[in-house]
């Protein structure tokens, strides 16, 4: 086995020059902003937040902003074709545009990153209405995406100026206790990893905190190489994966190829009961992938004693892992659009700061019977 774990490197004994604060909000970019919507509050649990469109002043898009916990996901579509967005949505199919980070001072975020070798795709903005200010700013990142640096310190409004509040008095959907992003993960091109690794290192100052190679993350089949990025404070983790050669294709090229370019692979949500989640998920109609029952057979012997009874976890389809520090709950949504691109890991954390290695093997070969279902293994 091949993991390592990084030792600190002397920016552990330097100033951040980049404080983050967590996830602001994830932005996607969809076909149909409305039924998304109503999708992440019916099977997800999310509320109606804030909504910008024609009504608003915003003439060529509209975007759904809803809200569980600290997680608020905003869903934009184009309202004509011709434009960026449209593009975008056209050659990605629905997907995650900006991973936003809430910072303090997001001109000097701006600053920061740019002196570094950034690309800018927002320079700072101040957007003001009658609850105070809010500073946008952005850089791109992998593919098409981009981060947003959102410093919402002198602002008191629910989301952001330019939204109006949106909700319906009829329609007020349970929470199914999803909390916060825990982490992003981006599927990167052939031989792009270092580079990624190196943008987030040298432009934001994250770390490479775990590194798993292909002897660590391959099945019979196909195969991929992960680094897992953090910020200084570990409230904005962002592993990075790339394809590896495996006897067939990687489940990360069969997401490149029909995200049409690299980009995020999974948003993964925080919960801190997992059996009630999953179990308020799966009767609301979320998919996952399902490892087999003799998964189970030796699972208390591979993770030792947990608190939680095995049933449940069985008839769920929950997986367990260990690490040094603790353990882990984890489970995989199904692609959650057509193309078998963006899907969400629901994760709890019991200790364990890892991602779940352990469960690598029986989940990539839950990915690949459904690739080889999919005609792309
Ligand atoms: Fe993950």
């Amino acid at each position: 086995m091949q993991t390592t774990i990084a030792a600190a490197k002397s920016t552990a004994n330097t100033a951040d020059f980049l404080p983050l604060q967590g996830t602001d909000y994830v932005e996607f970019y969809v076909g149909n902003a409305k039924q998304a919507a109503h999708y992440y509050m019916s099977a997800f649990g999310f509320q109606a937040l804030a909504y910008a469109g024609p009504e608003t002043g915003v003439k060529d898009k509209v975007s759904y902003v809803v809200r569980q916990h600290k997680l608020t996901f905003m869903l934009t579509t184009p309202l004509r074709g011709g434009n960026a967005l449209a593009d975008h949505v056209y050659k990605h199919g629905d997907g995650v545009k900006t991973l936003a980070l809430r910072v303090d001072d997001a001109r000097n975020a701006w600053q920061e990153t740019t002196t570094r070798g950034a690309v800018s795709c927002q320079e700072p903005l101040t957007l003001h209405d009658e609850d105070g200010e809010i500073v946008l700013s952005g850089i791109e990142t992998y593919g098409e995406t981009v981060h947003l640096f959102v410093e919402r310190k002198n602002y008191n409004g629910a989301f952001m100026p330019g939204f109006r509040a949106w909700h319906n008095p009829y329609y007020a959907p349970n929470s199914t206790g999803l909390q916060y992003v825990d982490h992003c993960v981006g599927n990167v091109g052939w031989n792009q990893m270092n580079k990624w690794v190196n943008f987030y290192e040298e432009v934001m100052g994250f770390r490479n905190i775990l590194s798993f190679d292909d002897t660590d993350i391959s099945t019979e089949y196909s195969a991929l190489m992960s680094k897992v990025m953090s910020n200084g404070n570990g409230f904005v983790k962002f592993p990075i994966n790339e394809p590896a050669e495996g006897k067939r294709k990687s489940q990360v090229e069969e997401y490149l190829d029909y995200y049409d370019g690299e980009g995020c692979q999974h948003v993964a949500l925080a919960t801190n009961d997992i059996v009630s989640t999953v179990t308020d998920l799966r009767n609301r109609g979320v998919d996952f992938l399902q490892v087999p029952t003799t998964y189970y057979d030796d699972l208390l012997e591979r993770v030792g004693a947990i608190d939680e009874d095995l049933e449940p976890l069985k008839d769920l389809g929950i997986l367990v892992d260990r690490d040094d520090e603790g353990y882990l709950l984890q489970l995989f949504t199904k692609p959650v659009q057509d193309r078998p691109t963006l899907f969400f890991e629901i994760i709890q954390r019991k200790g364990a700061k890892s991602f779940g290695k352990g469960n690598f093997k029986a989940l990539f070969e839950a990915i690949e019977r459904e690739q080889e279902a999919r005609g792309n293994l």
